[in-house]
């Protein structure tokens, strides 16, 4: 064999070394992505029952309103507003935008002269601003005037439980 020959055969073997690298690296890239796609799709079977009962039972009582009432409370969002539990804590001393509700049933019912505390607590969730509890400002805490009348007894008769 020539040089020439040599040379051809040497440029042969250096360009298939660099197919096979290349090979070699984009198959191994190839190869990750296959498993991903065996994940389950699940998931769709949520039975949408609850709501029924829990609008039967409303006829049933001071201890289903009560309970109704702590729903409603930790409901967020409720109605078109953030709900209670997003501004109320119910642990005593605990402050987040809007006093903690700890025993609430007894501050209510000395707030404002000649109301009670059932009406008072009322008034706080329709008209919120009618008394603002002292070192918060005015306008913080939304009117909660979507909210049905049953919904309204419910929250009362939950937090008037706090005393
Ligand atoms: C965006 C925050 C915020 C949300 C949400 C909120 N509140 Fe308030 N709330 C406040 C603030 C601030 C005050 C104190 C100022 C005032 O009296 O308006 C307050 C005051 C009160 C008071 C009077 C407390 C007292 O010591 O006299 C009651 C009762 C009350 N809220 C109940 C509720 C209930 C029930 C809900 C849900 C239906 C609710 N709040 C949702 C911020 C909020």
């Amino acid at each position: 064999m020539t040089r020439k020959h040599w040379f051809f055969v040497l440029a042969l073997l250096a360009l298939m070394a660099l197919a096979l690298a290349a090979c070699g690296g984009s198959s191994s890239a190839t190869q990750a992505p296959a498993q991903e796609e065996a994940a389950p799709a699940e998931k769709a079977t949520e039975a949408p029952e609850e709501k029924e009962t829990e609008e039967a039972e409303e006829a049933g009582g001071e201890e289903d309103l009560v309970k109704k009432g702590e729903e409603l409370f930790n409901q967020n969002p409720l109605g078109s507003n953030a709900g209670c539990v997003t501004c109320h804590s119910l642990e005593p001393g605990v402050q987040l935008v809007g006093p903690s509700l700890a025993g609430i049933a007894t501050t209510a019912a000395e707030r404002v002269p000649g109301m009670s505390a059932e009406e008072y607590i009322r008034q706080s969730i329709l008209e919120p601003n009618a008394y603002v509890v002292e070192g918060f400002p005015e306008g913080l805490m939304p009117a909660y005037t979507d909210l049905s009348p049953e919904q309204v007894d419910a929250l009362v008769a939950f937090l008037m439980t706090l005393k």
